[in-house]
């Protein structure tokens, strides 16, 4: 019950500025989103690491004319990321361009437009790469995507670092990498690349990526190979379950941890790719309630948003705390007594049983008409939203 009472996010006058405003939106806080790349920022420069930010957690303008103008690069996973990051002003020296199946529509792209790097992530992708390279007289910078069978400890379905997922490149197949490196003359190796997972909350994780990645680059130099870069990618997670007393994500712990058990060279640079902690906080879903639907066995509050415009919850049974900003008052005066409240399954309005946000949430009672946010969806949020059931777009509203 307790965290019924926690002050919300919302101030009246936002809120009272969303009682005109057509629902389902994004509400951006852009104020959030400054300050948490302004700590990111601080903590990462410290030690002179260089953070791409994972363009794939969201690629709205608003969102991405502010990450660039924090001097942050951008890590690509599609021909059309790599167009967007120089559009938005991301240096072409500060782009990565990652992804286990890029095209050679993609590849091309990417190397008319001379990125600062691909991370590449098979044998045969190698091949290609230099291929096309080739045909177009250019040499194009690699890291090798390694998977490092190193257990991310999140949820399944968001790991990608273990033997048995398709990402990077298996440490017994690597003998074969360095064999295509040496036949490929239009293949300059930069150094190794690796992300394991999403949602890291806990640091020892990247603890044990670090000891791994010692171990690998060592492996490399023994073969004759200078790694000038070391990418360690991203996953570093934030809390969902408090999403305004803990808002920004301790770069300091995450950055200190490869700062203690990396080996770094003095001429070697080492490199991020943060999605989420950059921007999972500073947005959330606004919906209205169409229904209220009281049952025998269940409560159903039924929204004008479901999984078309949030998928998270119903493909990774993800949390996400919801909260009825109509009712704001009744959460801030810390009534403990006296408050009505009712059990509802959140739902949304798509023809799949599937298109619940949660199950059983603690709610103050409520009417057809209230405004309901549904926090922490900056990060794969807008950004997997269909239009499934041809469903309109989802729009967007900025704090200014
Ligand atoms: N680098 C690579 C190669 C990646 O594949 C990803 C994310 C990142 C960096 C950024 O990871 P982050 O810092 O955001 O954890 N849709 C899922 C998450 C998928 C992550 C995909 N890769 C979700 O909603 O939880």
């Amino acid at each position: 019950m307790a965290s019924l009472y926690r002050k919300i996010m919302f101030n009246n006058h936002t809120i009272n500025r969303f009682k005109e405003l057509e629902t389902p939106f994004y509400y951006y806080d852009l104020g959030i989103l400054n300050k948490t790349l302004s700590a990111c920022k601080e903590s990462s420069s410290k030690y002179g690491y260089h953070v791409h930010y994972a363009m794939k957690a969201n690629f709205n303008q608003r969102v991405l004319n502010a990450i660039q103008s924090f001097g942050f690069g951008a890590d690509c996973v599609s021909g059309n990321e790599v167009k967007a990051a120089l559009e938005h002003g991301f240096e072409k020296e500060n782009i990565v361009f990652a992804g286990v199946g890029k095209s050679d529509k993609e590849i091309n792209l990417a190397l008319d437009a001379d990125i600062f790097c691909f991370n590449a992530e098979s044998v045969q992708e190698l091949m290609v790469i230099n291929d096309l390279a080739k045909a177009k007289n250019k040499i194009a910078n690699i890291a090798i995507r390694i998977n490092p069978n190193v257990d991310a400890h999140t949820h399944h379905f968001i790991t990608t670092g273990l033997d048995e997922n398709k990402f990077g490149i298996n440490t017994w197949q690597l003998d074969a990498v360095v064999e295509a490196l040496h036949h490929c003359a239009n293949l300059q190796f930069l150094g190794i690349h690796f992300h394991i997972g999403s949602q890291i909350i806990d640091m020892e994780v990247y603890k044990n990526l670090c000891t791994r990645i010692n171990e690998i680059q060592e492996w490399f130099t023994e073969k004759g190979f200078e790694v000038k870069i070391l990418n360690v990618g991203g996953g570093l997670g934030v809390d969902y379950y408090n999403p305004d007393t803990n808002q920004i994500s301790n770069f300091e712990n995450y950055f200190k941890v490869f700062k203690q058990f990396l080996n770094v060279r003095a001429d070697q640079e080492v490199h991020f790719e943060l999605g989420r902690a950059l921007v999972a906080q500073c947005s959330s879903l606004v919906a209205r309630v169409l229904y209220v639907k009281n049952g025998i066995k269940k409560n159903f509050l039924v929204l004008d948003a479901g999984m078309t415009e949030l998928i998270r919850p119903m493909l990774y049974q993800a949390y996400h705390q919801i909260e009825n900003i109509s009712r704001k008052s009744e959460y801030d005066e810390q009534i403990s007594v006296g408050i009505d409240t009712i059990q509802y399954d959140i739902v949304g309005p798509i023809c799949e049983s599937t298109d619940c946000f949660r199950k059983d949430v603690e709610m103050p009672t409520s009417f057809r008409g209230d405004l309901i946010a549904i926090r922490t969806t900056g990060a794969y949020g807008e950004v997997m939203a269909s239009s499934y059931n041809l469903r309109d777009r989802v729009g967007s509203v900025y704090s200014n």
